[in-house]
């Protein structure tokens, strides 16, 4: 994960600055792009020379060193890091840090940088515990700031305690595995509007139209995103699925026209709208309040049109990445992009529901995904969740794509 990164490593001025050098080694080695920093008090520990030596990058040391007239140096190394890492980190630029103090090129870069930001303090015992240290790493955790905590051990002023700055290969470890946790996190701060499951069109208190969607295609995807970090709000028609994600809100309706209000109503502040309902197309034109009794003869029962909920959303289409699945049986490609085009979706996921395995209330689904500008992935026979998976990443690469 630091392979072909941008680092910046901000060395103030502590002993452990040597296992600093250690540290931009290692980062080196492992294919990232370093770029060191020094406080004034970083250099009487060890030598920019150094860090230029081990990184093959020049070193920075003064805000006002403007080698470049035509950048402005702590803008550019600040806009250039993808992370930085503070190491050792003093009590001092941890407190500057949480102050907003901004006096010399490292902690310039520090308040003007969209990097992740990891400090692994490093300090006497004593130090560590203080109040005023410990008031700023809290405040700087309620920020978004990553620590990575000093491990215990002797320390060079002569105390045994916490204060020792971690080992260059666990400082890395514990960065790998943060990136990667994040890299999975790649719809954070999305908010998705998913409907599943089937419509009930009521005929009387004991009777109703329906169809044999389960929902789980469309809970699985609820997952998938929520999983993915998105913010889901789920609108499920009749469904036995339950939600397990704290990240999905849950609507529930039971017909046609109540799924239409609810997916209108949330429509407008989703980036992200994936339609897997299987919506009655049809419902009775009159609705008994009592049980019909039965008649000699046959029964004709009169039907009217629902509204097509993911017409409206597309005709509607705001700045939304509309997705709408289409059940067929015949000419399933062909039927989608004229779906796709006439709903004017950004994509369409086309369930031949008549393959084996595919289809409505099975555990399993075999689909193809297109989108508008002609990309056909074919996601093969597989568990609902998985598929879900697959879909949930081919709109994340598609919206990335726009
Ligand atoms: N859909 C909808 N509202 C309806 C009917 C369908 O939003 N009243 C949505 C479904 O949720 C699905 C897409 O439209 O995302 C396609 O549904 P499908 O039943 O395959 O197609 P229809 O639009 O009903 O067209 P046709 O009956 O001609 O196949």
């Amino acid at each position: 994960m630091v392979y072909s990164k941008n680092i910046v490593l901000g060395v103030s001025g502590g002993i452990a600055a040597y296992k600093a050098c250690s540290l931009a080694s290692k980062l080196t080695q492992q294919g990232a792009n370093v770029k060191v920093i020094m406080t004034d008090n970083a250099m009487k520990f060890v030598t920019p020379l150094t860090f230029q030596a081990l990184t093959r990058n020049p070193v920075y040391t003064d805000t006002f060193d403007e080698k470049d007239p035509e950048r402005i140096a702590h803008i550019d190394v600040a806009d250039w890091a993808d992370i930085i890492i503070i190491a050792p980190a003093t009590a001092n630029i941890i407190g500057k840090l949480a102050n907003g103090i901004a006096d010399d090129m490292l902690s310039t870069v520090l308040l003007a940088t969209q990097a992740d930001v990891y400090i692994a303090p490093a300090m006497n015992v004593h130090m560590y515990a203080h109040s005023a240290v410990i008031k700023n790493m809290q405040t700087l955790v309620e920020w978004g700031y990553h620590f990575i905590e000093p491990g215990s051990g002797y320390l060079a002023c002569g105390y045994v305690g916490k204060g020792r700055l971690e080992e260059p290969e666990q400082i890395i470890q514990t960065i790998e595995v943060h990136q990667q946790k994040k890299a999975q996190l790649f719809l954070k701060g999305k908010q998705m509007l998913i409907s599943a499951g089937p419509t009930q069109e009521k005929i009387d208190p004991v009777r109703y139209f329906t169809n044999r969607s389960s929902g789980k295609m469309g809970f699985a995807i609820a997952e998938a995103a929520a999983n993915a970090g998105a913010s889901v709000t789920l609108v499920a028609g009749p469904s036995q699925m339950q939600v397990q994600h704290h990240q999905i809100e849950r609507v529930d309706v039971t017909t046609a026209e109540e799924m239409y209000e609810a997916m209108l109503e949330h429509a407008t502040k989703s980036d992200i709208i994936i339609k897997a309902a299987a919506v009655a197309d049809y419902r009775p034109s009159i609705t008994y309040d009592h049980k019909m009794k039965k008649q000699p003869g046959p029964l004709y029962l009169e039907m009217e049109r629902t509204r097509d909920i993911l017409q409206t959303l597309g005709d509607q289409k705001e700045d939304q990445f509309l997705v709408g699945f289409a059940a067929e049986t015949e000419t399933p490609i062909e039927n989608g992009y004229k779906k796709l085009q006439k709903k004017n979706l950004d994509a369409i996921i086309v369930n031949d529901i008549s393959l084996e395995g595919a289809g409505f209330s099975g555990d399993t689904n075999a689909v193809t995904y297109l989108n508008k500008q002609g990309r056909e992935e074919k996601l093969a026979l597989n568990t609902k969740q998985v598929i879900a998976e697959q879909i949930v990443k081919l709109i994340h690469e598609d919206l990335e794509g726009q």
